[in-house]
């Protein structure tokens, strides 16, 4: 078990202005962030992120989606990472999310809602190392 997982807060998150009180609930539940950057994914890099869900029917309204304004990027630490952060955002469509989680506060649908979580420690180590240098992790 790893104590690292990765984020973005996507780009209608970051659009309606709700950057702030999203890592004010990831900072109070607990996690250090190690790396954090604002960044906007061109539709190949996002592609490419997303790859895992190539074949999928809503892979090209992702890839524009996620492409579509800047997103925040970040590595953030806490014991069991991957599952404790999964619980603090809740279910993939907000509507099925828990009460007092990100998504339910803030996504407005199964495609647009407002931040991203790995789902293991692989892809953590995978998408931490496709947006952060060594250098840049604290
Ligand atoms: P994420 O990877 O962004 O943290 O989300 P997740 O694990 O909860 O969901 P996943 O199955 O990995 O799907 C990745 C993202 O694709 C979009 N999606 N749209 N229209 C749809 O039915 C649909 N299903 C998934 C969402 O933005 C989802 O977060
Ligand atoms: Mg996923």
């Amino acid at each position: 078990m790893s104590n690292q997982t990765f984020t973005m807060i996507k780009p209608d998150a970051v659009k309606n202005g709700y950057s702030g009180a999203i890592l004010d609930r990831i900072i109070k539940a607990g996690f250090h962030i190690s790396a954090m950057k604002l960044t906007r994914l061109t539709p190949e890099k996002a592609g490419e992120f997303y790859a895992i869900h190539k074949e999928r029917p809503f892979y090209q309204e992702l890839v524009s989606f996620m492409s579509s304004g800047p997103i925040i990027a970040a590595i953030l630490i806490k014991e069991n990472a991957v599952e404790e952060f999964r619980s603090l955002i809740g279910a993939t469509d907000p509507a099925k999310a828990a009460e007092g989680t990100i998504r339910k506060l803030y996504a407005s649908s199964v495609g647009e809602n407002a931040i991203h979580g790995s789902d293991s420690d692989t892809n953590a180590k995978f998408e931490s190392n496709f947006f952060f240098t060594d250098k840049e992790r604290f």
